[in-house]
């Protein structure tokens, strides 16, 4: 992905988008596979990255600003200056090692609990520049990749955890959103 959030070109257009949250159903639909790189698909990468940033996120998902498409952005890097997009991501090859790690969610603020997820994955993936690519990732980058891509299919992580816990995040979630409402 050629853009980088500092071409002033972009800044012009760019917007924040409005971000889902959880419980809301809509999280729940499954993303279908973006058409064709266009210009508007490239402004939504862009929107995506600036609310992923502005958010102090390390992944996004179309799925989260309501657009049920395959596409993800993520930047995992310690400078915040390496976006990588991901378009109608497919996972060719996972580790057979699988790890806990400690998740959260821009659309579940707040709440971080530990999922089991592969150690490593191979995903081949659209670019930015509609160009084909394969990317092997492990650690974090895997992690994030696993947790974006199930956001694709309509899965938020907290689902992952037992009832009880996801039941007491959903009272948790649904007070906060009443009490912004006030
Ligand atoms: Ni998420």
């Amino acid at each position: 992905m050629h853009c980088n959030t500092r071409c002033p070109q972009l800044i012009k257009n760019m917007a924040l988008l409005p971000l889902l949250y959880f419980p809301d159903p809509k999280l729940h639909t499954v993303a279908k596979p973006v058409a064709a790189v266009d210009s508007r698909i490239r402004t939504l990468i862009a929107n995506m990255l600036q609310t992923m940033y502005d958010a102090k996120g390390i992944g996004l998902a179309a799925t989260q600003v309501n657009v049920h498409e395959r596409l993800i952005v993520i930047d995992v890097s310690e400078e915040r200056d390496q976006p990588l997009v991901l378009i109608n991501p497919q996972t060719i090859w996972t580790s057979t090692e699988t790890h806990l790690n400690e998740e959260g969610c821009l659309s579940v603020p707040g709440v971080y609990d530990g999922v089991e997820r592969f150690d490593a994955v191979t995903v081949s993936a659209l670019d930015g520049d509609g160009e084909s690519r394969v990317v092997e990732a492990e650690d974090l980058l895997a992690v994030c990749i696993q947790h974006e891509m199930d956001h694709l299919m309509g899965k938020v992580f907290v689902e992952y955890l037992s009832p009880l816990k996801r039941n007491r995040i959903k009272k948790k979630m649904l007070k906060s959103q009443r009490e912004e409402e006030r």
